[in-house]
């Protein structure tokens, strides 16, 4: 199966090791810290979701509102990036985490320029209906602007995002996240034909022996979340995916060079 897009570590198993919101298992998701940590253990691609801030800048956060995962509350969208740079993203995880900053897309696209690739998840929440102009717009001009266009994987739980961002460049690689209510009950490769996208991502319990048929029969790269578990990791790779989103990298890592190696 061909990948998406170019690994900078040209692994020979063609399978991609994602470390779901940088390694969140031992950091706290979505920081600088959590990044580092997947890139040092061996991930191959970081997964990060976006948002906007108030004044319309890319900010790595999961959840629409701050209370979470920072020491702020409310809507991420009724904050600037000024205000949300003043946060705390750690703490909630620990007190030994304190300090960590909500990250701009742009801060996560200096750090993996030459070193790892990414996955840009879009959240819904940010998603509006114009093509133009929105955060799938401003996400891919910041990506250019570092250069990493054949380094990153775009992908959204919302398909007008797909289609916006296939609208602003055919070129740009990007996923569908399987959401039901926009899928009308077709299978995986009638939703890529569809939305003229690269790969398809879903859930591991979502990922059944008839879609993995599917997908492979139609050469289309599949991406499965979240599997922090050995046996599940072993049996999702088996069915043929070509990369895991893990909170463990460093675990997904070890099993992946196991089963390489006993091929
Ligand atoms: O992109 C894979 C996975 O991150 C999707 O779900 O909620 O963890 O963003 P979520
Ligand atoms: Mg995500």
């Amino acid at each position: 199966m061909d990948l998406p897009i170019q690994l900078y570590s040209g692994s020979e198993d063609n399978f991609i090791v994602i470390g779901h919101r940088g390694a969140s298992a031992y950091y706290p998701e979505n920081t600088m810290s959590a990044f580092r940590a997947a890139y040092e253990m061996g991930a191959e691609m970081i997964e990060l979701d976006i948002l906007l801030s108030k004044d319309g800048i890319p900010v790595v956060i999961h959840d629409e509102t701050l209370d979470r995962t920072t020491n702020g509350k409310g809507l991420v969208a009724n904050y600037s990036l000024e205000e949300l740079r003043k946060l705390d993203a750690g703490l909630w995880f620990g007190e030994e985490h304190a300090g960590e900053q909500i990250p701009t897309l742009e801060e996560v696209l200096e750090f993996a320029k030459g070193k790892i690739a990414l996955n840009i998840e879009i959240k819904t929440e940010a998603v509006a209906d114009e093509p133009s102009g929105g955060i799938e717009e401003k996400a891919l001009n910041l990506v250019k602007k570092h250069g990493m266009e054949a380094h990153v994987l775009f992908s959204s739980f919302d398909y007008r995002a797909i289609s916006h961002l296939k609208q602003l460049d055919v070129d740009i690689s990007a996923a569908l996240l399987y959401e039901k209510s926009q899928s009308a009950g077709r299978i995986p490769s009638e939703l890529i034909e569809n939305y003229e996208a690269d790969a398809f991502n879903c859930s591991r319990r979502q990922f059944s022996k008839r879609w993995a048929e599917d997908t492979q029969r139609h050469n289309i790269p599949v991406f499965i979340y979240t599997v922090n578990n050995k046996r599940h990791m072993e049996k999702v790779i088996k069915r043929g995916a070509s990369g895991i989103f893990s909170d463990k990298p460093d675990l997904l890592k070890q099993v992946v060079d196991n089963m390489w190696k006993t091929k």
